[in-house]
């Protein structure tokens, strides 16, 4: 089966662990022989941007339509205001694909430690499942007085009952899938009296289709001491935009590194190609040393021919990076001393024995 992939590099890292991500998955079909991937390249970054005053062509979506995936490095650039970047590119693309769930899963990886000396590996197991089309992110509101001193801006969050309805649901059947079938809701319903609470009511009202889960509910900040102090006692959360976004990051450090950390922005209706990325940017700060740990878009890739229907390609890249952590080639990151390049190899033989 030919799986179309469309590879979106984008700028710093994004387009060092990507050319990794597609040596590892080429290896990967080589090896198995049971599917072909065909990857079309699109050089929408920053860097073409300020080529060429455009990130994405008028037709974008149709293009990105034509594909059954989406593989994403990291939009960002130095040169380019971060909010012009992220809603020309990523954003759009989650929003109109109707990417409306991001799904990040976080474990600590054979060979790897947490930094925190309290989380032992097992100890941490997690899926955070974030709303990816509205909240906080719902890119309305405005500004007036711009540049005075007497500039006001607002920034209005938007929560759709339908939104966080079928949120909920996949949230619950991510929860069901997984051994522990428990699910912990994360808002901030005491200080944000109206969406957070429409959270809370949404949340209830779900978990009674879902018996076989067991349910809590953290308000934002008491959750961080929770990761920080109690990780065992989490297994499936589910979080809003913003919080989930942040919330991630912490799991990422906690379970060792950003750069380990993979997500799936999905249509679960499969109407649209869903996209795959790392959760890390674009790192300007070691970005063109081929020091980035490649492992996020590993991980990335797996979920992503997960999703495809190639579980046993998931499984087959997914032993290959453990056994690679495991045997202590990783960047530095991670404690380690190898670069992108030699962990990708280490990857690739991996593959190649199994
Ligand atoms: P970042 O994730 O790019 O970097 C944060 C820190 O983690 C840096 O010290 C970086 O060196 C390190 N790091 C990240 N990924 C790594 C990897 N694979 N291996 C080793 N170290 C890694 O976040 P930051 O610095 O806040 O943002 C940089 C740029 O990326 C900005 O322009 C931002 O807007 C953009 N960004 C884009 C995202 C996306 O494309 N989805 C997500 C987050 C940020
Ligand atoms: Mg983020």
């Amino acid at each position: 089966k030919v799986h179309r992939i469309a590879c979106i590099p984008g700028d710093g890292i994004g387009t060092e662990i990507t050319e990794a991500a597609i040596q590892v998955l080429t290896t990967l079909q080589k090896a198995l022989g049971t599917f072909e991937l065909d990857f079309t390249h699109f050089d929408w970054s920053s860097k073409a941007y300020l080529e060429r005053g455009w990130y994405m062509p008028p037709d974008w979506a149709d293009q990105l339509r034509k594909h059954d995936a989406i593989f994403f490095g990291a939009v960002g650039s130095p040169d380019v205001p971060d909010h012009i970047s992220l809603w020309n590119l990523i954003l759009p693309i989650r929003k109109t694909m109707n990417q409306y769930v991001n799904v990040r899963p976080t474990r600590i990886l054979e060979g790897t430690t947490s930094p925190l000396a309290n989380v032992k590996r097992g100890d941490l197991d997690w899926v955070i499942v974030r709303e990816n089309s509205e909240g906080e992110y719902s890119g309305q509101g405005g500004i007036s007085h711009e540049d005075t001193p007497n500039a006001i801006a607002t920034e209005v969050s938007i929560f759709t009952h339908a939104a966080i309805f079928r949120l909920m649901h996949f949230a619950f059947r991510t929860a069901l899938s997984r051994p522990r079938k428990h699910l912990t809701l994360v808002t901030k319903s005491n200080a944000q009296r109206h969406g957070m609470v429409l959270w809370d009511k949404t949340f209830a009202a779900v978990a009674a289709s879902y018996p076989a889960v067991t349910t809590d509910k953290m308000l934002v900040d008491a959750m961080t001491v929770r990761m920080v102090l109690q990780p065992s006692s989490l297994d499936t959360i589910v979080a809003t935009n913003l919080h989930a976004d942040i919330l991630s990051d912490l799991a990422a450090a906690l379970a060792g590194s950003i750069g380990i950390a993979p997500s799936s922005n999905l249509d679960p209706e499969r109407g649209n190609p869903s996209m795959f990325e790392p959760i890390h940017g674009s790192a300007p700060d070691i970005a063109g040393r081929g020091v980035a740990n490649p492992v996020g878009a590993f991980w990335s890739a797996a979920e992503m021919v997960r999703w495809l229907g190639e579980e046993k390609a998931a499984d087959t890249l997914m032993k290959a990076v453990e056994e690679v952590t495991k045997a202590g080639v990783k960047t530095k990151d991670l404690g380690g001393s190898e670069n992108t390049k030699s962990v990708t190899e280490a990857v690739c033989r991996e593959i190649e024995k199994a």
